[in-house]
């Protein structure tokens, strides 16, 4: 039966600016787009995705208020029959509960395979939106529209989505590259400061792991908000080397790893004070500085290192100690080192732990538990 919401193909009125990385996927390429204003230009990214007329905004309810009329904008001038669909603003929205939800929404909306799903907002619009597009019909196209800064450097790129279970955080969920990111940096002016904080943990995280560039940048302008101009820059290598892992490392094999520098020590640390007690960045800040101070202690990391991070991150509004967390001080070594082990990127009896050789270059080491263990103390 031919589909009620296709139609021909439609150039796009201008011509798009050249994306700023793309990840190669199974089903097509992935275009990123960086640019102040991007947002105006969603629909004409929409209508050279997909060949459907329809498409649902999934967006959350302090996103929505501020830019979901421009989206649905974009997509109406395109062509697009656009419904929104508002999920509450917070982490606790990654259920089956909203999934289900969504899926009755694109049912209403009448979504079919060639039609579109948009994901506007963070990272948790992003992954449920994203699941619910990686299922809907066996799968329809999603575009990521980044608007915090930690979707813009991490979660809209790379195509993992999920939910998160009463026991454990994002257990349920598929790889479902997006047909395209679409970033639009201005939408930052209305990210609250603490939040844009968590964000530049990612950002200075990918800068430690593989752009030495970067990391130097980042050091000459800490201290003084960013400007837009620089912000976008920022966005734009990080959404690069985010690309670039992926595309070596698709389901995360190996390179992959390294995406979680920080992380070992930083989930550990979220899982003993509690998710939502701790912000996902400020953990991993806290992680970050104890990896460096691991990979000094062994021999893997130049002097330094670690002093040199400490001071980036707390000049970016970032703690760099356990005891700087709330409930931090008073949190078990032993506690922490169960956690560790606990968590899921445990390969076998050796802790995989990522390690910084040099600015802009990490190296994954599998550790014996016993040598953490040993070592926490000092580090945190
Ligand atoms: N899929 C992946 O690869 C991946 C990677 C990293 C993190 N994640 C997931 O991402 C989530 C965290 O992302 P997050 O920090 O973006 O969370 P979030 O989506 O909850 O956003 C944080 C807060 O900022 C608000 N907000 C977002 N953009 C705004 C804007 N422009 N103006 C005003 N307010 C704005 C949101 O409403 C929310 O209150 C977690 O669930 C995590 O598991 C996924
Ligand atoms: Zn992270």
């Amino acid at each position: 039966m031919p589909n009620a919401s296709e139609g021909a193909p439609r150039a796009p009125a201008r011509e798009l600016p050249a994306p700023r990385a793309v990840v190669a996927g199974a089903r097509g390429d992935c275009p990123i787009y960086v640019e102040r204003g991007m947002l105006a230009r969603l629909g004409d990214v929409a209508a050279q995705a997909v060949r459907g007329r329809r498409a649902l905004v999934v967006t959350d309810s302090r996103v929505g208020p501020l830019h979901l009329a421009p989206a649905l904008a974009s997509l109406r001038a395109a062509g697009f029959e656009a419904a929104a669909e508002t999920i509450p603003a917070g982490e606790a929205s990654k259920t089956l509960a909203t999934l289900a939800s969504l899926w009755d929404a694109l049912h209403r909306a009448g979504v079919t395979r060639s039609d579109l799903v948009v994901a506007l907002g963070g990272g948790v619009p992003g992954d449920v939106a994203g699941f619910a597009a990686a299922t809907w019909l066996r799968g329809v196209a999603v575009i990521q529209a980044p608007t915090s800064l930690l979707a813009f450097v991490d979660s809209s790129i790379g195509g993992k989505t999920a939910i998160d279970m009463p026991f454990g955080k994002n257990l349920v969920g598929a790889f479902h590259q997006p047909a395209a990111v679409v970033g639009d940096p201005l939408v930052l002016r209305t990210l609250p400061p603490r939040e844009f904080a968590q964000g530049m943990a990612e950002v200075v995280k990918s800068a430690c792991i593989r752009d030495a560039e970067l990391l130097g940048f980042l050091r000459a302008k800490a201290g003084a908000p960013l400007s837009e101009e620089d912000a976008e820059r920022v966005i734009a290598a990080c959404a690069a080397i985010k690309a670039d892992v992926v595309n070596r490392d698709e389901r995360e094999g190996g390179l992959r790893m390294i995406l979680n520098f920080g992380h070992t020590v930083g989930h550990a640390v979220e899982r003993e004070l509690g998710y939502g007690a701790v912000p996902h960045g400020e953990a991993v800040a806290v992680g970050m500085v104890a990896a460096a101070r691991l990979g000094e202690r062994l021999g893997a990391t130049p002097a330094g290192t670690a002093d040199d991070l400490a001071g980036l991150l707390a000049r970016l509004s970032l703690p760099v100690r356990l005891a700087d967390l709330p409930g931090g001080a008073a949190c078990a070594p032993d506690a922490l080192f169960s956690a560790m082990l606990a968590d899921k990127k445990k390969l076998g009896d050796r802790i995989h732990f990522v390690l910084l050789e040099g600015p802009g270059r990490a190296i994954v080491r599998p550790l014996d538990p016993a040598d953490v263990r040993a070592a926490l103390p000092a580090i945190l």
